[in-house]
């Protein structure tokens, strides 16, 4: 099973670690006698597993595909921070083979899942297009609901929070449970104004969905806006702290969340950093705080003397002009009760709308 990394590299996705063990499992293959299956779990454009890791595997093995040993496509559909949970109990297995003798051995594989977990047979490029679709259309879920975020902070009197579960009501999205009560489909999670998604998966798999089916002669429009309005959320979110600060140079402004998402350290594509760099391009000072993440990310680290990682919360807050909230961590339920007790108090700027804008004497948030 092949579970290395895909990350995307400018124009494509990055398939050196792929070829590197494609290889190396050839080349184990050419001295075994019985049939062996190989399986691409990392996330690739539809049709590699076809063009580049047959052929690479025929070769290193001298073997054929089909025949003397089978190939599947078996897409990760993890969250991170839940990781193994969703390992354990998937929505679902995707398994794509050329052949049913490779269903039969992916399906052998994962016996022990329970039966009502729907598997779907298919080929090797669909399974591959099945995992670049399912997160595109996660992250077009997030844009929309940033694009409508911008309309209600424009008419002034609008509360996205509302609009969206305004929207989220509709039986599409809360339909009726068995006992007759609104089950809300866990999309709606999506459907929510914030600051952007980021993270190893949904911009990277955007870019080269993307990418990928220009190289085939598809533009995919409502796709490239997903990503430019992402891309955008760093300008909403400045624009809220300005008209709350006398000038953005020489502000203290502390950023609440260095991961992308909480229940997780990593903090590759966060929405922080772009914020963090816009912050300090116009000359504020910043203090950071997470509660898991202990080191910058890489693109801060050359700013280190400018960016200060705080050991606490309460630190954190210590000395801001204001403080934006950019990751939905639980501890930061904290933070109205440490801000009503500073004199004077600091803007609070909420990137993803988790408080309630009645606790803050300074309030601005995304969409209201
Ligand atoms: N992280 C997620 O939540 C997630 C979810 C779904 C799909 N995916 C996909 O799974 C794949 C892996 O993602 P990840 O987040 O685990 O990446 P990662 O970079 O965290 O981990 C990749 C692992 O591969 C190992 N590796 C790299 N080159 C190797 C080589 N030549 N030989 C052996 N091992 C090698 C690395 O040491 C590392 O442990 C990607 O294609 C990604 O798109 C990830």
């Amino acid at each position: 099973m092949i579970a290395v990394g895909t990350p995307f590299a400018g124009n494509e996705i990055d398939l050196d670690a792929v070829r590197e063990v494609t290889r190396a499992i050839g080349t184990a293959l050419r001295g075994r006698s019985r049939y062996h299956v190989v399986v691409v779990k990392s996330t690739v454009v539809p049709g590699t597993t076809r063009s580049v890791v047959v052929p690479l595997l025929e070769q290193a093995s001298g073997k054929q595909a089909g025949r003397d040993f089978g190939v599947g496509v078996n897409p990760e559909f993890l969250t991170e921070g839940q990781a193994v949970e969703d390992f354990m109990s998937p929505d679902r297995l995707v398994l794509g083979a050329a052949d049913e003798r490779v269903h039969d051995a992916l399906e052998r594989l994962y016996a022990a899942v329970p039966r009502e977990v729907p598997r779907l047979r298919t080929d090797t490029t669909t399974a591959e297009l099945i995992k670049y679709a399912s997160n595109a259309l996660l992250a077009t879920a997030i844009s929309f609901a940033n694009e409508i975020a911008d309309v209600c902070t424009a008419l002034g009197d609008a509360d996205v929070v509302d609009v969206m579960h305004g929207v989220h009501l509709s039986r599409y999205l809360t339909p009726l449970g068995a006992d007759g009560t609104p089950v809300r489909a866990p999309i709606a999670s999506f459907l929510e104004a914030g600051c952007g998604f980021g993270g190893s998966c949904l911009p990277k798999d955007l870019r080269a969905l993307t990418a990928h089916a220009a190289g085939l002669g598809v533009r995919l429009p409502v796709l490239e806006a997903v990503l430019r309005t992402n891309e955008a959320r760093s300008d909403a979110l400045l624009d809220l702290l300005r008209p709350g600060l006398a000038e953005l140079r020489d502000a203290r402004v502390t950023v609440l969340g260095l991961a992308f998402k909480p229940d997780t350290d990593d903090v590759r594509e966060s929405p922080a950093v772009p914020i963090i760099e816009r912050l300090l391009r116009e000359g504020a000072s910043v203090t950071v705080h997470d509660p898991v993440v202990r080191m910058l990310p890489e693109e801060l680290r050359g700013d280190s003397h400018r960016v200060a990682l705080a050991a606490s919360l309460e630190e954190s807050l210590s000395a801001a002009d204001a403080v934006v909230l950019v990751t939905r961590w639980d501890d930061y339920r904290e933070v109205p009760k440490l801000l009503a007790a500073m004199e004077p108090p600091p803007l609070f700027v909420d990137g993803r709308r988790m408080l309630d804008k009645r606790e803050f004497a300074r309030y601005a948030g995304i969409g209201t």
